[in-house]
This record gives structure tokens, C-alpha cells and sequence, in this order.
């Protein structure tokens, strides 16, 4: 792999599709191998933005932006960072030639649709996941759940990430609240849910997958140790490294994530998330692409993910080796607020073996995530205590 020279004529270009906090770790990633980095986002000043050569801000949903702007910028990969992107584009884009959609554009339509990843995992690849099926009307709805899928089960759009349209379902009265709720807060109306039964799991856990050349030019996957993870409202507040396991589910757990990711194919990281009990393991999902839970690989792994990944991506070795225990604590905005400012960041990094990233986004509203805390300890329990305590120290006010 020869890498040019950025901002020349003969420079190495990536553009990125979606500029979050996964898309600025990626960008600084890329540009320590000399790699030029265009990030786009629907919204200016997103945090890749900050740190990218240059950036633009379009609708990435809209098809006809998004091959214009790729007419102009004329980049070596593509990379999306988010799933609401135009996936008939990417396909056009990709069977042109000229330049790699990260993995390919198959797997950035198969994983934007809960349909199409769910059908290919259980269906076809035959790897344990919930029952599930899929529903067109809240009384389909009703008859699958009456009919084999139970109680408590997840009703869920089709389209929809970081818990956004999401239910548990415990009981019957509550089931049209989640109808309701799945057909107006999905991102894109498919006129269409899943309802999934609720797995009883004693964890879940992220397991970093990445399909990566080795050194006889041969693609090979490889593991990170798994990341265990928290959520709350579908979206994740905690993470650590390593989450301990049984060798029978980490057996089972890489063996789902190789049939997984080996199908979608390409180079790159892949989140494969998976619900386990003793040494049972069942397949959620998997985002082809950093994901936000694997953010404490930036401590705990010599190699981060989003080195990973821009490795990966252009052809170069890997080591997934872990070098500390460490956890991830989310920090939250409680205000709706431009321009906020970030209180007792010294005293957040006093904790011993603390990081903080605070990702840089313009808009602050409730609950939406503004920054990290990671930490380092002897155990990744430890770590996640002192990764709360750090987060919990940094306080957004108004500006
Ligand atoms: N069938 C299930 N059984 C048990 N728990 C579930 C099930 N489906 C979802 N959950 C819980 O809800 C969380 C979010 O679900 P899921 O990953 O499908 O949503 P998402 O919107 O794609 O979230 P994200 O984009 O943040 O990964 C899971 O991590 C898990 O904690
Ligand atoms: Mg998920």
C-alpha cells in the first residue's frame, strides 16, 4: 500500500460519512499514517470537523448529494460512520470502481436495516439470535407475540440506532404504546418493526472483529478481548475491558462473529454485540464500523479501535493485544444548550489513570453524550469506578 502525500495531488483521500466522536478518533487515526480526511456531516462543526482536512455538510440520505460530493472530492475510501446514509448511492459509487466503501456497500445496506442483518444472521448463517419476527401492523404485531414470541420481548424499528423507537414489552396493555412508539420515532419509515423476545442474559458484550491483511497479504480476523457494556434506554453508559467469560462462550462468541463478519466481507473493524449466559451466546447485531462502546480501547489497547480500523482499511497489519484492563463512563449533557462550557476537567483527570474526551459539539441537549471518561485499574472493575468518578466530575453548564 503506497500512501500519498495530503493536501497534494497524489494524496491518500478518505472521506468520511458521519463526523460523531467515532468519526474524529478515525480521522486523527488516519491522518497519523498521512492519510487526507474529508468529513461530512448533516451539521457543521460535528466533531470529525474539527480535526479533518476539510469538511462539508450535506444530507447523506440524499442519494444525489452524496454522489456529487463524491464526484468532487474523488476519495480512495469511503467510510460511513452512521447507518442513515444512502445505500443506493454507495452501491452505484462502489460498482463504478475507483475507489472502496468501508467495508463494502453491501454491508453498510445489510446493517442499516435491522431486516437484513437479522434475516441474514438467523436465517441464513443459522447463528443463535431471539425469536423474532417482523410486523406491518399492530395487529401482526399482536399475533406474532401471541403466538410464539411472549413476554417481555423489544419491539423495535426497522431502521433505528441508539435506542431511538424502542420498547420492552412486559406486559399485553403495553404492547400498542410500543406499536405507536416503533412507527413515530424509527428514523426512516418502513412501515415496518421487529419484535424480538427479551433474552435473559447474565451480560452482553461488544466483541471487537477485525478482518485485517496479514503478513502473507491474506485476510484474517482477529479478536479484541470482549468489552462489556451497560445500557440504559438502548444507549450505552458504561463500557469495560475485558469482560470476563467462560473459554466455551468466547469460543462461541468469536465463532459467531467470524460466520458474521466473514459474510459481509471486506477489510475493516467490525461491533459485533452479543447477549451471553454461562456459555450460552445469542447474536444482537453488528455495526461494520468503531462502536461507541469499544471508545475504551483508547486506554486499554495499544492499538485502539479506530487504529484498527484505519489499518485495516489500508491493507496494514493489526495486534489486538490488550495491554490494560480499563472502562469507559459516558458524560451526559443536563442542559439543552450552544456552546457549553465543561467544568472540572482537573479535577476529573486527578483520578489516577484517567482520560477524558470531550468530543466538541456545538448543541448540547438532555442526555446527549458530549464526552468520556476512561480509566485504567488492576481490574476492569476497579476501572469503572474510577471511570464513573471521572465523568461524574465533569459538569456542562451554560454558556
Ligand atoms: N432481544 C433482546 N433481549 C434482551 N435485551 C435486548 C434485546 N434487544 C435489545 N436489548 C437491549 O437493548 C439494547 C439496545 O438494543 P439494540 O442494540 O438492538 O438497539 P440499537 O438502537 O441498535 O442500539 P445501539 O445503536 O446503541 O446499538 C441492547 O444492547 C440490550 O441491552
Ligand atoms: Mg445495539
Amino acid at each position: 500500500m503506497n500512501i500519498g502525500t495530503a493536501l497534494t495531488n497524489s494524496a491518500t483521500k478518505a472521506l468520511l460519512l458521519g463526523s460523531g466522536e467515532l468519526g474524529k478518533e478515525l480521522a486523527i487515526a488516519l491522518q497519523r499514517y498521512g492519510v487526507e480526511v474529508i468529513a461530512v456531516d448533516r451539521y457543521q462543526n460535528a466533531p470529525a470537523q474539527h480535526v479533518a482536512h476539510r469538511s462539508h455538510v450535506i444530507d447523506m440520505t440524499d442519494g444525489e448529494a452524496v454522489k456529487k460530493l463524491i464526484a468532487l472530492e474523488q476519495p480512495d475510501f469511503i467510510i460511513p460512520e452512521i447507518e442513515a446514509i444512502a445505500t443506493g448511492a454507495l452501491a452505484e459509487i462502489e460498482a463504478a470502481g475507483g475507489c472502496t466503501v468501508v467495508p463494502n456497500a453491501r454491508a453498510i445496506a445489510l446493517t442499516m436495516n435491522r431486516k437484513g442483518i437479522r434475516v441474514l444472521a438467523a436465517k441464513h448463517l443459522k447463528v443463535p439470535a431471539s425469536a423474532y419476527a417482523f410486523a406491518e401492523s399492530f395487529n401482526e404485531l399482536k399475533a406474532a407475540v401471541d403466538k410464539g414470541i411472549g413476554y417481555p420481548c423489544f419491539v423495535k424499528p426497522t431502521m433505528s440506532s441508539s435506542g431511538k423507537g424502542q420498547s420492552r414489552v412486559e406486559f399485553p396493555d403495553q404492547l400498542q404504546a410500543a406499536w405507536d412508539y416503533a412507527r413515530s420515532a424509527g428514523r426512516v419509515d418502513t412501515g415496518e418493526v421487529i419484535v424480538e423476545a427479551a433474552i435473559n442474559f447474565d451480560f452482553e458484550i461488544t466483541l471487537l472483529t477485525v478482518r485485517a491483511l496479514n503478513a502473507h497479504g491474506d485476510v484474517q480476523t482477529y479478536f479484541c478481548e470482549p468489552i462489556g457494556h451497560r445500557q440504559e434506554h438502548g444507549d450505552y453508559r458504561e463500557s469495560w475491558q475485558p469482560q470476563g467469560m467462560t473459554q466455551a462462550a468466547i469460543k462461541a462468541s468469536q465463532e459467531i462473529a467470524e460466520k458474521i463478519t466473514s459474510t459481509i466481507g471486506g477489510l475493516g473493524l467490525f461491533g459485533v454485540e452479543l447477549f451471553v449466559k454461562g456459555d450460552e451466546v445469542w447474536f444482537s447485531e453488528v455495526s461494520p464500523r468503531p462502536h461507541d462502546t469499544g471508545m475504551v480501547t483508547m486506554v486499554t489497547q495499544k492499538q485502539n479501535e479506530f487504529d484498527l480500523h484505519a489499518r485495516a482499511i489500508l491493507g496494514l497489519p493489526v495486534d489486538t493485544c490488550l495491554s490494560e484492563s480499563g472502562a469507559s463512563a459516558v458524560i451526559l449533557s443536563g442542559i439543552d444548550g450552544h456552546g457549553v462550557i465543561y467544568n472540572g476537567l482537573a479535577q476529573a483527570l486527578a483520578v489516577p489513570a484517567s482520560e477524558i474526551r470531550l468530543f466538541g459539539k456545538p448543541d448540547a441537549f438532555v442526555n446527549r453524550r458530549m464526552g468520556v471518561a476512561l480509566a485504567t485499574a488492576a481490574t476492569a472493575d476497579e476501572a469503572r469506578i474510577k471511570a464513573a468518578i471521572a465523568a461524574n466530575l465533569i459538569v456542562i453548564k451554560p454558556e
